[in-house]
């Protein structure tokens, strides 16, 4: 089952219903093992999850999963190195690396993987760990660290970065004395996080604030949480009803999350309509274009860059991106033109010329979000349009094709 294909130009109508968040549950996962018993709701089904409960039997830790809800029952859980075979699957995995530092102050494992679109280096949570007293020792792709005691420490990120923000609040909730995370990210996930963490005990302050102050506590215990909706994916249907929809209804969203993205809709003249936790699409014929500039939490989120690039393609004019917080997400332009595309890419930006319209072809997913945003090209193209290697779209989309089918797309799976 690794091909997608799609027959376009099918209007949407109906329902889709937003799962809950990838980047919050990749953090909640890891993040559960430092209770003994923790249960969290509204899980995707993607195979991050998947990749993520993988890491957790190996550890000996029970896992159970019914109706989208995990109980996890962490008491018999072992330390023992987490190999390539399950470090490389997904980025996440080095969540393990503060959730195992704070719970047994010692962890073994191997360099993470997740989608090639920089250079994604994860400095910070390193010196992050080495200011609350742990030792990090690399040799060959394996990172050991070990501290005696972990104490308090105020940290300054150089960057709001999401990663090492999860991983400090992660090491910290259990060390000696008081730390503070200064420039930290203050992403939705994040706040999912510490509610989860909260509820288990932890006393972290600054929720959706840049400073988090985390008073350490002896023990957690108990915990649970519902995955917050899914800004990407959210936006990315969004996307798909402004491009082809007739009434297409987004459900379940929390729209005081995209601000930014709706700021831009705005601009370009889309139509939607915000009705409480509802989003209501329709195509329009013409779109005036925009220049975007991808910034961290609340500015336009990067993830969402690639899947909008594909409705610049349908604006009246030149639009530009900006992508300030990845060297190399742009892979999705390559196929976009062969589809018929004009877009021209310069070092961190691209320049799209609009209107363009597109044709059906053999298409290759790169990383998650060209995915998408190749998805939306397929739903919008005249024909029909083949996607290969969607590795990476089943990472981050629940049931999309379901979702898709269920409001009258042509998109169906294919063994290769
Ligand atoms: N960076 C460093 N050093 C560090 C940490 C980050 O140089 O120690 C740089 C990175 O190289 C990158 C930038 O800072 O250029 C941003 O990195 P950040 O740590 O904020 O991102 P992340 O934690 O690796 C998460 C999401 C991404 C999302 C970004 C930004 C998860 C698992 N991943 O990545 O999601 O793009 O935050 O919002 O939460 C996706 O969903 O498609 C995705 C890539």
């Amino acid at each position: 089952m690794d091909k997608i294909k799609v027959i376009g130009k099918q209007i949407l109508s109906g329902k889709i219903y937003i799962s809950g968040s990838k980047n919050s549950v990749v953090s909640l996962l890891p993040a559960a093992i430092l209770s003994d018993e923790t249960i969290i709701e509204k899980v995707p089904h993607i195979s991050d999850v998947d990749n993520l409960e993988e890491i957790l039997r190996y550890l000996g830790v029970k896992f159970s999963l019914e109706s989208g809800t995990i109980h996890i029952d962490s008491t018999s859980m072992i330390n023992k190195p987490i190999t390539l075979e399950y470090s490389s699957k997904l980025r996440a995995s080095y969540y393990f690396m503060g959730a195992m530092l704070s719970k047994f102050k010692k962890i073994e494992i191997s360099f993470p993987g997740g989608c090639n679109i920089g250079k994604r280096s994860f400095d910070f949570h390193l010196k992050g760990f080495e200011k609350l007293g742990a030792k990090v020792i690399i040799k060959d792709n394996l990172y050991t660290i070990v501290a005696d005691e972990l104490k308090g420490a105020e940290i300054n990120l150089p960057f709001p970065s999401v990663g090492a923000t999860v991983n400090i609040l992660l090491a910290s909730v259990k060390a000696l004395g008081k730390t503070v995370i200064n420039n930290a990210a203050s992403e939705p996930e994040i706040g999912n996080l510490i509610d989860f963490l909260n509820s288990m005990g932890a006393k972290i302050k600054g929720k959706d604030t840049s400073k988090l102050e985390i008073e350490g506590v002896d023990r957690l215990s108990g915990g649970k949480i519902k995955v917050i909706p899914d800004r990407i994916e959210a936006g990315t249907y969004i996307l798909a009803g402004i491009m082809n929809g007739c009434n297409l209804e987004i459900c379940d969203v929390r729209p005081d999350h995209l601000k930014s993205f709706f700021d831009v809709l705005d601009e370009m003249g889309a139509d939607y309509k915000i009705v409480g936790d509802k989003v209501v699409t329709n195509k329009v014929s013409h779109l005036k274009p925009v220049n975007i500039v991808t910034q961290v939490y609340p500015g336009f989120a990067t993830d969402l860059q690639q899947p909008i690039t594909t409705l610049l393609l349908q604006c009246d004019g030149i639009s530009t991106v900006k992508e300030t917080i990845y060297e190399n997400r742009f892979q999705n332009t390559k196929y976009l033109n062969e589809m018929g595309a004009n877009i021209e890419v310069e070092g961190d930006t691209i320049t799209v010329y609009g209107p363009t319209f597109l044709k059906g072809k053999l298409v290759r997913t790169s990383d998650l979000r060209a995915g998408a945003a190749l998805v939306l090209a397929a739903l919008s193209a005249e024909g029909e349009t083949t996607i290969t290697d969607i590795k990476h779209l089943l990472r981050g989309y629940s049931d999309l094709i379901k979702k898709l089918t269920n409001v009258g797309a042509k998109i169906w799976l294919e063994d290769e």
